[in-house]
């Protein structure tokens, strides 16, 4: 499916990584992938693809600093002289803005909408420079943010703000051939997922909610639907938000307990 493709993809930190998970089936399905750790992380992605049968270069990228993009850039342009996909698999937020949204410093909500928004624009600058005439895929990952979750906090409206932005880079990006689109997975057993306090609220909810099983500590449904959307398959689909989560979003909230007029007249 993604044969000849040569994919940038980011977000690789741990084996439960859903980008890791990328890595292996995009591999599988024909691509040719690099990698951009972050910094930090790279020793540790270095070491969760070694388990692979031929393990893709990991170059390093903050992917908030400009510096960084250019350098992956001219990387990018040296050594293969185009980009045919990108996987934009980066969140983070401070403490402070996954526990509450009134009492976080205006820093911190800066530092997650750069981190976890503004990115999504930085890789879409990336593929309008470096897409062949025959287009490009960009693909980022959404929590589903239509509602207000009972945790989440801050990363709700930066995934909003993620949505909104992928409709506007669908439309910016539309005419050299690239397109965008969203990935909505349910909630996966991450590194990301355990820097949020009471995840496990969130788990609970699909297993009442999903309509089809959920497993959480398995992101390979969400990795398949990445490669599809990376691929000719997906040619004429930009704008668009898939959501990967066992039906949780179609189903209406089971509500625990009932409204209160219902249980005054009950
Ligand atoms: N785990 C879930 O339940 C879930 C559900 C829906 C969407 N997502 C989204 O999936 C994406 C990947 O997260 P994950 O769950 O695989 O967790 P993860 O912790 O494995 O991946 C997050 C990645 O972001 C990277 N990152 C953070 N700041 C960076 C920066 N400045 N520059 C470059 N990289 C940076 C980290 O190094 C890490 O590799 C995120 O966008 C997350 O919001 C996760």
């Amino acid at each position: 499916m993604l044969s000849g493709k040569r994919l940038l993809v980011s977000g690789v930190a741990t084996s439960d990584s859903i980008a890791a998970v990328v890595v292996e089936r995009a591999l599988r399905a024909g691509a040719e992938v690099l990698v951009a750790a972050y910094p930090r992380d790279v020793p540790a992605a270095q070491e969760v693809l070694s388990a692979l049968a031929a393990p893709p270069a990991v170059v390093a990228l903050d992917a908030t600093s400009e510096g960084d993009l250019s350098a992956l850039e001219e990387d990018l342009r040296r050594r293969w002289g185009r980009l045919d996909g990108a996987l934009h698999a980066i969140a983070f937020a401070p403490r402070a803005a996954l526990a509450s949204v009134m009492d976080t410093p205006a820093g911190d909500v800066e530092m997650a909408m750069r981190t976890s928004v503004w990115t999504y624009a930085a890789f879409g600058r990336l593929l309008r420079r470096l897409a062949p005439p025959s287009g490009a895929s960009l693909v980022g990952l959404d929590f589903d943010s239509a509602r207000a979750w009972p945790v989440y906090n801050w990363m709700g409206p930066c995934k909003a703000a993620l949505r909104s932005l992928n409709g506007y880079l669908a439309r910016d990006l539309g005419a050299t051939g690239v397109r965008a689109n969203l990935v909505a997975a349910g909630p996966l057993r991450t590194r990301a997922a355990s820097g949020i306090p009471d995840f496990e609220v969130l788990v609970d909810r699909w297993n009442r909610q999903a309509p089809l099983a959920w497993d959480p500590t398995d992101a390979s449904s969400v990795a398949d639907a990445i490669c599809f959307l990376l691929s000719d398959l997906a040619r004429a689909i930009t704008g668009e938000v898939l959501h990967v989560d066992g039906g949780a979003h179609a189903m209406a909230t089971c509500l625990e307990v009932p409204p209160v007029e219902m249980q005054a007249t009950s």
